[in-house]
């Protein structure tokens, strides 16, 4: 989409329709008291006697032919000592939905002032609301697709190069989420581990990353026995994935590691899963989907970090070659692991991934994973669960989740928890007590497979990864969570290091 800032006075820009936002319980001003006044105190009367009150998701389109705009639609942002950028961004998804409603492939914006957000992170969360709810997942369907929206215009009071620079960021980062919404879109049959190996190859070339692509042999003389025994009862054979983004002058940092899960489909093994639980399991991939498109977004934001990439992948099938409930593998740093139940394998592929990625001495890793469905007993799709050895990592992820919108909350890892994991004829088994504490069951069980003293976060995106039906910034289909909070992590790890007193 094409997005650009003007600093027209948002009444005289030439659009098809022209969106105004408006803050609940304060009197009209600006354009919009303006164009109230033109049409006869129109706005105010909307306002006073046929319930449009501005709250948030309120909206009313007003047609106003002699106007540069001949259709303006109101749009609340609620109360605004209740602002946030995700009100923006959600009020920008709306405006785009209120244009494909009236198959216009035109808008304006008008950026409202606000106290408590700059002009650039403004315009920023403007364009990821326009980018991120003009997309949906339609690739597959051949009948007439609606026009998407082409281009919109930010109309700015003042600061245009800053409005221009957020817009600008605000491109990179949506083409990263969509780049992993297409990803983890894509259906099963048309996504093997080899296929998230070759995307890997291919952003490498394209951004100039370094890439290295493990095969099925090489993963079992590596001693990856839980990976192994995951992936080889499919015909499509798994792979370990490595990138890496080493900006000029960074070669002897120690990288920050991104870990995502790479099931490209999850049947549950023997211990299958029914047939409503399995029907979304192409998105067990969405964790490598999140480190693929974050790291394809490096370069164009020139982060000044190095980070490593590192994705287990594999294909979680029946065969006569499938894992057995009851088999004991052993991962790469010796532990021995009974699977009770073979449909607890992101863990499995994890494990080996984790012990490989302790083994760079990486400053701190952070996996993404589509992990457990208790998480979504736990918090709904309103947020991923976060689990850490690490206060200060914790710290800043939840606030880069809560600034791009994508909610985090932290759970415990008491150490009580550990025996839940303890193995009987083995070091580990990789179920806990049935029903109990099912997600943080599934950390502890991955922190035994971190090195003391390396800080580490997981991420469990199982709820928030996939919609059924429009919601906020996705029509429907994969979200792309994780991908702005991760960028937006590596875009302040400067000012990280500097509040953990870390400076060089
Ligand atoms: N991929 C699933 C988790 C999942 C569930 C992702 C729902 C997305 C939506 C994972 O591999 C899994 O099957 N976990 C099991 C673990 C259990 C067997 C201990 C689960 O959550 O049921
Ligand atoms: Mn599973
Ligand atoms: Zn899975």
């Amino acid at each position: 989409m094409k997005i650009e800032v003007s600093s027209s006075p948002p009444l005289d820009f030439p659009a098809p329709l022209l969106v105004l936002p408006l803050f609940a319980d304060e009197s009209l001003a600006g354009a919009a008291a303006q164009l109230s006044s033109t049409l006869n105190g129109l706005i105010a009367e909307i306002f006073e006697a046929d319930g449009f009150k501005a709250k948030v998701g309120d909206s009313r389109l007003i047609y106003n032919p002699s106007g540069a705009s001949p259709r303006v639609l109101l749009l609340g942002l609620g109360r605004r000592d209740k602002f946030d950028a995700e009100k923006l961004r959600r009020a920008a998804a709306k405006a785009v939905s209120a244009a494909q409603s009236l198959k216009k492939t035109e808008l304006a914006f008008a950026l409202p002032v606000l106290e408590t957000l700059s002009v650039e992170n403004a315009a920023l969360a403007v364009a990821e609301g326009l980018e991120l709810g003009a997309h949906s997942f339609d690739d597959f369907k051949s009948d007439e697709k609606p026009a998407p929206l082409q281009s919109a215009t930010i109309c700015v009071e003042s600061e245009l190069e800053n409005a221009q620079r957020g817009v600008e960021t605000a491109q990179i980062l949506a083409a990263a989420t969509l780049k992993c919404r297409a990803l983890v879109n894509l259906p099963s049959n048309l996504k093997k581990p080899e296929t998230l190996a070759q995307t890997a190859r291919d952003i490498a070339s394209e951004k100039g990353l370094r890439v290295e692509i493990w095969d099925e042999k090489r993963i079992q003389d590596e001693k990856m026995g839980a990976l192994w025994g995951v992936g080889m009862g499919s015909e499509a054979p798994p792979r370990f994935i490595i990138l890496e983004y080493v900006p000029e002058g960074f070669e002897n940092e120690a990288p920050i590691a991104l870990v995502g899960k790479g099931m490209s489909f999850d049947t549950g093994g023997y211990s299958i899963k029914p047939s409503t639980s399995m029907e979304d399991m192409k998105d067990d991939m969405a964790g490598a989907g999140v480190v693929l498109a974050a790291m394809s977004a490096l370069a164009d934001l020139k982060i000044p970090r190095r980070v490593l990439g590192v994705i287990p992948s594999a294909e979680n099938m029946v065969s006569d070659r499938a894992q057995r409930p009851g088999d004991i593998v052993t991962a790469r740093n010796g532990k021995t692991i009974e699977v009770l139940n073979t449909d607890a394998e992101g863990r499995l592929i994890l494990a080996d991934a984790l012990v490989w990625t302790c083994e760079q001495k990486p400053a701190a890793i952070i996996d993404f994973a589509t992990l457990t469905g208790a998480i979504s007993i736990a918090l709904g799709q309103e947020g991923a669960g976060l689990f850490s050895n690490d206060d200060a990592l914790s710290a800043s992820l939840l606030s880069a989740g809560e600034k791009v919108g994508e909610r985090l909350w932290r759970f415990p890892m008491w150490e009580e928890y550990r025996e839940y994991m303890k193995g009987t004829v083995s070091d580990l088994k990789n179920i806990g007590p049935e029903r109990r504490a099912g997600s943080i069951a599934a950390a502890i069980f991955l922190e035994e497979f971190v090195e003391k003293g390396i800080p580490w976060t997981h991420l469990d995106i199982a709820a928030v990864s996939l919609v059924k039906s429009e919601k906020f910034l996705t029509q429907r289909g994969a979200t792309g969570f994780g991908v702005r909070m991760i960028l937006d992590y590596l875009r302040d790890a400067e000012g990280e290091k500097g509040r953990r007193g870390e400076g060089e």
